[in-house]
């Protein structure tokens, strides 16, 4: 079956984005006061991240991923430092004029998708568009369209109860990218999810970065990210660095299928049963992944 095509972004603002920087922070800090005591979330982060990529954001509990993830996309502001986010600098920003970077530039993805109960998943993905103002039939056919993308055609009018977990991951994806966004931002979205519908979420964002202009940021504890991801930035204290540590070098499921006598051997097996496996393909000079359609595809 054929592939969907994703619908086409709008182009972007060259003057809010002269160069391919989606963001950059410099010497950013993040400190809570707690009991007299001072807690630096983050510490002296510098980094920048392009369009068109798939970041990955790991490290332990506690080391501060949250913290920059919301700094990133104009959800907190840092104690000191600068953050830009599409050019523009969030840290000088208002809070009206922050909401409103947020709501055309910024999707994103919580870990427990933050959908809206009382609304089906059409109407869930329909929702930003009403706040950004869209026309109804624009937002109709965009709302379609992107459920349609993820798989998600013969369920748009269900509601998230009557979802399962991987299919409302998909609407909250379908959500983000309503208002063509620069960058998604995704805090643990696969937290909750088994290994291969993880896999499968981790394989749309991919298809995503690599079909529309959009770069995602996502934080994970899940090693699988680091063999799908462009760039992996690591946590630690704080601090961040490029360097994954021994602890966080285990094996994703892409490179444990092969492992017999592993639970992770297990979860591959249960993935090549559906098949996963054999699509995905490693290719090219770095080994890139290409993407398995999505079920129903
Ligand atoms: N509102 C807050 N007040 C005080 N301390 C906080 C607050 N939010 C976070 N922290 C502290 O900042 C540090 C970083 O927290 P953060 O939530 O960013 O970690 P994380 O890497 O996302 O962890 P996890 O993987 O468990 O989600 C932790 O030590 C946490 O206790
Ligand atoms: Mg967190």
């Amino acid at each position: 079956m054929a592939t969907p095509v994703l619908p086409a972004p709008i182009a972007a603002d060259e003057s809010a984005s002269p160069r391919d920087t989606i963001v950059r922070c410099e010497n950013v800090s993040r400190v809570y006061h707690l009991a007299g005591e001072e807690v630096y979330a983050c510490r002296d982060v510098s980094c920048e991240i392009v369009r068109g990529k798939l970041v990955a954001l790991r490290g332990r509990s506690g080391s501060g991923k949250t913290t920059l993830i919301n700094i990133m996309s104009g959800l907190d502001k840092p104690s000191k430092g600068k953050t830009f986010i599409l050019g523009k600098e969030t840290t000088r920003m208002n809070d009206g004029q922050l909401t409103e970077l947020r709501r055309h530039m910024i999707g994103f993805i919580f870990q427990a998708f933050a959908l809206l109960p009382v609304l089906s998943a059409f109407e869930n993905v329909e929702l930003p568009m009403r706040l950004s103002g869209r026309g109804a039939r624009a937002r109709q056919r965009r709302a379609t369209d992107l459920l349609e993308m993820v798989g998600l055609g013969k369920r748009m009018h269900h509601r998230p109860f009557e979802l399962s977990g991987g299919e409302q991951a998909r609407v909250a994806i379908a959500r983000a990218l309503a208002n063509e966004p620069g960058m998604i931002v995704a805090d643990e979205p696969t937290g909750a999810l088994d290994s291969v519908t993880g896999l499968q979420i981790m394989m749309l964002f991919r298809r995503i970065v690599q079909e529309q202009d959009v770069t995602i940021i996502m934080a994970t504890h899940d090693p699988t990210i680091s063999e799908i991801a462009d760039e992996t930035l690591i946590m630690s204290d704080g601090r961040m660095s490029r360097d994954i540590p021994e602890e966080l070098q285990g094996t994703g499921i892409l490179d444990a299928v092969h492992m017999p006598g592993t639970l992770h051997a297990e979860i591959g097996l249960t993935a090549d049963r559906e098949g996963l496996h054999d699509r995905i393909e490693r290719g090219g000079p770095s080994g890139e992944v290409t993407l398995p359609p999505l079920p129903g595809e």
